[in-house]
């Protein structure tokens, strides 16, 4: 089956076809070094036939980290030898490992960070609330330079690539979004293409100094997302075609962002959950614990878009048809017959699972046992809730006394 034979991007080969996808580990100390659970978790992964492992969101300096407990940090030399046990590891076992690294820009607070919320504009997220300050010229090109210094982290800790998170609302993508960006110098809105990439391309060129021009890029975008003013298909095409002129390794094609985090991962709410641990829905009062649960999730949830299979794979389609640059599609994929069609029948180059690898580490073996696998994920989205808890990232159809749900 084609999924199963080694194919390229750039030139690094990858044994298959089959991304784990970027994964919030929960497993660093308050200053993002790794701890031994998440050497442990990705040896295990490279442990079982991926094709391509993507890490989950590395923060590129302090003030663009998020409000999860735990998150890792690509942001200094120091962290370089606890990541290159992991890509040792990688390599060893012939599996191609990416490091994504992340500035939230106004998808954190200051409560968290310690540090001053910035973005393109002064428009606060509906979800994190706080209000950002306009970044100015001197501190974009501080970020850009940031983000050039992970990258170098990263090639030295010894990652085949990085992925840029250019989705889910965080910064790169409300520079890209017109519904947040209203600035008026250079890095705003671009009138003809109705996208802001000046960063974007900032951004890369400063890697591609500072790394070399070989060194892998892959991004990761949204198709669209759930403002009013939302990010339309002529929008999503105009960075297709801008980052098909980039020439970037390969295009990962996502949806929304975090202030509708459920509309990225589709599946089940669930009310308890959110209410113990979500930052800013937890209470105390039972009062508010009522109002929350049955007023404020349901309408909410209304808003959120449904769990279908595959749900991503429309704008991965219409990506095909703009560019040859290897493109991944990535949600709601769940079955070895989905894949193979994907991958055969509209010429998307590679997929991408999140939550599945979360429940089974070894689904690839599984696929390679039967192409018809069906993953054992029921989308009840617990371990996306508990990304806000102090509490590892695992999957929670398996009882484990270690943690409290
Ligand atoms: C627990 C959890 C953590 C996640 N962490 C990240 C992350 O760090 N970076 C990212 O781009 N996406 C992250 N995602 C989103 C996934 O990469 C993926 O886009 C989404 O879950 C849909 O894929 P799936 O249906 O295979 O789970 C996370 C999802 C979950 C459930
Ligand atoms: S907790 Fe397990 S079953 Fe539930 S969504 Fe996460 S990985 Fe899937």
């Amino acid at each position: 089956m084609i999924v199963f034979e080694k194919v390229e991007i750039s030139s690094l080969i990858l044994k298959n076809r089959i991304f784990r996808s970027a994964t919030f580990e929960g497993m660093c100390d308050d200053n993002g070094f790794p701890l031994s659970s998440y050497e442990k978790m990705y040896k295990e992964l490279c442990s079982n036939d991926i094709g391509g492992i993507i890490t989950g969101f590395a923060f590129i300096n302090r003030q663009g980290s998020a409000i999860h407990p735990g998150q890792a940090g690509m942001d200094s030399e120091d962290k370089i030898p606890f990541y290159k046990k992991i890509t040792d590891f990688a390599h060893k076992t012939d599996t191609k490992i990416f490091m994504q690294i992340a500035h939230t820009g106004r998808q954190t607070k200051r409560k968290f960070t310690g540090e001053t919320v910035v973005a393109p504009s002064d428009k606060s997220s509906f979800y994190f609330k706080d209000k950002p300050d306009i970044l100015s010229t001197d501190q974009i090109q501080s970020i850009i330079h940031d983000f050039s210094m992970s990258s170098l982290c990263a090639k030295k800790a010894g990652f085949d690539g990085i992925q840029l998170h250019a989705a889910h609302g965080y910064l790169i993508h409300q520079f890209i979004l017109s519904s947040i960006n209203n600035r008026r110098d250079s890095y705003g809105i671009d009138k003809k293409f109705n996208i802001g990439t000046l960063f974007f391309s900032r951004v890369i060129d400063e890697i591609r100094n500072v790394c070399g021009s070989d060194y892998p890029i892959i991004v990761k975008i949204s198709g669209s997302d759930d403002f009013i003013n939302k990010f339309n298909i002529k929008q999503f095409i105009n960075l297709i075609k801008f980052l098909d002129k980039k020439k970037v390794s390969a295009i990962e094609i996502s949806y929304g962002t975090m202030d509708y985090a459920l509309s990225i991962m589709r599946g089940d709410i669930p009310a308890e959950l959110i209410l113990e641990f979500n930052p800013v829905y937890k209470t105390e009062s039972s009062i508010k614990k009522f109002i929350i649960k049955n007023l404020m999730i349901p309408l909410i949830s209304l808003k959120m878009r449904k769990f279908t299979p595959c749900y991503n794979l429309e704008y991965a389609k219409t990506a095909r048809e703009y560019t040859d640059i290897p493109l991944i599609t990535v949600g709601g994929i769940r079955k070895g017959e989905e894949i193979k069609k994907i991958i055969e029948n509209y010429k998307i180059d590679f997929v991408s699972l999140c939550r599945p690898f979360i429940c089974e580490p070894d689904l690839v073996l599984k696929l390679l046992n039967n192409e018809n696998y069906v993953s054992k994920c029921i989308n009840c989205n617990k371990c996306t809730i508990m990304c806000d808890s102090d509490q590892f990232t695992r999957c929670y159809l398996k009882k484990n006394k270690k943690y409290r749900v």
